[in-house]
């Protein structure tokens, strides 16, 4: 039986980790930040030294995207410097550790699905933290680190696009939304069940995209949301990314390739569009409870 630790459970993604986890009659530890706090490195020796995971996973981030270009060596001590102590505790205990990541990793100026092992060219203080997280891992943990690439994340658990989308539909005659931004809309809840798939074969070392299979850009999701609402899809208006500038740079072109999944036959996560219907009545119920907390 695989014993897990989960740091920053109490995210979009952590939650769902853990919730899948536990589902499935995995034993496992879920620690948000306020037990366990990443960049503390004693206390993420303390934490991997009393529980002895067989595998850690890393969900614990600063993601405020736009905040990280004003602040990234607060950034880089969360998105790197936390990886590195979770890294280090984790060669000296023998625990494997999975490191989430992202698209921001690159230029986000391609013309075909980046690879793993495309050369990464971060234009965000965020994509260079979490570039450092990688490097962290994979350099302490040659045999035993793995980097879960992901982008475009929705869930039950945390704000997302999709879920902006759901709330404007009610509230707002037509919405605005760009259409040259180029990317793979990703459940939460099929990168945890990739996560565990990973984990459970016998793949190597190294970097694993885990994002929907396709691409849209935020103008289509947001039409394909409308559709599963019953609301009229022409309300969501294309726009060009210069029509909303942003501190920190979005990509153009944020498509991942899924080739290193072969190797250990785990099947990549399937179309994004299969995955946001399945998804889509947890989300709704999700923003309906937000709304009525206030
Ligand atoms: N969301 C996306 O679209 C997306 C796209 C690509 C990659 N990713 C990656 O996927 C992973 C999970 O993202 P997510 O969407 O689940 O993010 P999230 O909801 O923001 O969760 C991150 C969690 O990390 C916690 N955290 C922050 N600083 C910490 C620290 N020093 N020690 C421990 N915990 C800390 C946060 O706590 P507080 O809330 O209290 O700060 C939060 O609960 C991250 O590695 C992220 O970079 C996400």
């Amino acid at each position: 039986m695989t014993r897990w630790l989960v740091t920053g459970a109490g995210g979009m993604l952590g939650t769902d980790l853990v919730a899948t986890l536990t589902s499935r009659g995995e034993p496992v530890t879920g620690m948000d930040r306020a037990s366990l706090d990443v960049t503390d490195a004693a206390a993420v020796t303390d934490a991997i030294a009393g529980r002895r995971p067989d595998v850690v996973v890393n969900c614990a981030a600063w993601t405020a995207v736009d905040d990280a270009e004003a602040s990234e060596e607060q950034a880089l001590a969360v998105n790197a410097g936390g990886a590195a102590n979770l890294a280090a505790a984790c060669a000296a205990l023998g625990s494997r550790l999975v490191q989430l990541s992202t698209d921001y990793v690159f230029a986000g100026d391609a013309g075909r699905p980046y690879a793993e092992d495309d050369v990464p060219a971060p234009r965000t203080a965020y994509g260079r933290t979490k570039l450092a997280g990688e490097r962290a891992v994979l350099d302490r943990l040659p045999e035993s680190g793995y980097v879960v690439r992901t982008a475009w994340l929705y869930g039950a658990h945390g704000p997302s696009f999709v879920r902006t989308v759901i709330k404007l539909a009610d509230q707002r005659p037509t919405v605005d939304v760009v259409d040259d931004q180029h990317g793979q809309p990703t459940w939460t809840a099929d990168v945890a069940a990739q996560i565990i798939a990973l984990v459970h074969s016998a793949a190597g070392a190294g970097i694993y995209h885990a994002t929907s299979s396709g691409q849209t850009t935020w103008f289509g999701l947001a039409r394909e949301i409308f559709g599963l609402l019953g609301a009229d899809p022409a309300r969501v208006r294309p726009i060009p990314s210069s029509a909303l500038p942003r501190p920190a740079p979005r990509p153009a072109y944020s498509v991942l390739g899924h080739h290193a999944w072969a190797d250990p036959g785990v099947p990549p996560i399937g179309e994004w569009r299969t995955a946001l219907h399945r998804a889509f009545p947890e989300l709704v119920a999700a923003q309906q409870a937000a709304a009525a907390a206030g």
